[in-house]
């Protein structure tokens, strides 16, 4: 890291980290995605989303780390988790899993201060070949995302690497939610969009930090906000899905924070 560019705020508000600073983030970020490692033995048809919430729970405490989304703006548990066309912010609770749900599971903690936020997606029972084709082309619109994460590229690059791998396998990306910057604080600047035009948006440098976190629904990317007041579903009730990796701007490109330590971030080996 370059002391000259480090501990500074861009013009747009976002927050350029010192090198140091890389270290609580993979921290945090470890912890989040080994919570959704763990969880994964426990997702099966007779589930509920509230059981797989108490083990999140759990294990947030017993590795000695806090939930960011308890208490978050009224927000009552440690996970959101959204079934097949909830898009985000499903809350866990009664839910019973049946055969061939899909649902993203989203974490986040604060380790020694710093916030890692990760989401995946995990399948009850048997995968039918068009929830397996959206669930693949999700994961692998995030990892273009990431590909794009170079310093001197912009936001705009991000989001347009996106949003072409998606609509190039006829699916769409969800406009009403974004990824988000973070760091010491759980969402901060800039509006990380899933879509968008190459060169336009922030310029990105060496230690911002963030998430990206694209949604993809394979019919209409319109959502709709239930009465709960947190769970956004698709308006045409269509499948959606959504990978979230926390990750930081290197010298070169990027790392990402919340690398799963079992090697199964993706669902579907
Ligand atoms: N983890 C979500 C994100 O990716 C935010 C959840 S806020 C909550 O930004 F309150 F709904 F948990
Ligand atoms: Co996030
Ligand atoms: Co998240």
């Amino acid at each position: 890291m370059n002391q000259d560019h480090a501990g500074r705020i861009t013009r747009e508000g976002i927050r350029i980290h010192e090198a140091a600073d890389f270290a609580g983030m993979h921290a945090a970020g470890k912890m989040a995605a080994q919570i959704l490692d763990e969880v994964a033995a426990l997702v099966d048809v007779g589930r509920t989303t509230g059981e797989l919430d108490d083990f999140i729970t759990r294990r947030v405490t017993e590795l000695g780390t806090v939930s960011a989304t308890i208490g978050y703006k009224g927000y009552q548990h440690a996970s959101c988790i959204s079934v097949n066309h909830v898009v985000c912010h499903g809350i866990p609770g009664d839910k019973v899993l049946k055969d061939g749900d899909i649902l993203n599971i989203d974490v986040t903690v604060i380790n020694d201060g710093w916030y890692g936020d990760s989401s995946r997606m995990y399948v009850a029972g048997k995968l039918s070949r068009k929830a397996e084709r959206l669930i693949q082309v999700t994961h692998d619109s995030l990892m273009k995302g990431i590909e794009a994460v170079r310093p001197g590229n912009t936001f705009g690059d991000i989001g347009a690497a996106i949003q072409a791998y998606v609509e190039g396998h006829r699916m769409s990306v969800v406009r009403d939610f974004c990824g988000h910057g973070l760091g010491r604080v759980f969402h901060a600047p800039p509006n990380v969009l899933h879509y968008g035009r190459p060169g336009t948006g922030p310029i990105l440098e060496e230690g911002m930090f963030f998430t990206i976190e694209p949604m993809v629904n394979l019919g209409r990317p319109e959502t709709k906000v239930l009465g709960d007041d947190w769970t956004a579903v698709t308006r045409d009730k269509s499948l959606s899905a959504q990978f979230e990796h926390s990750i930081g701007v290197t010298a070169d490109g990027s790392e990402i924070f919340t690398l799963s330590p079992a090697g199964r971030f993706h669902p579907t080996y």
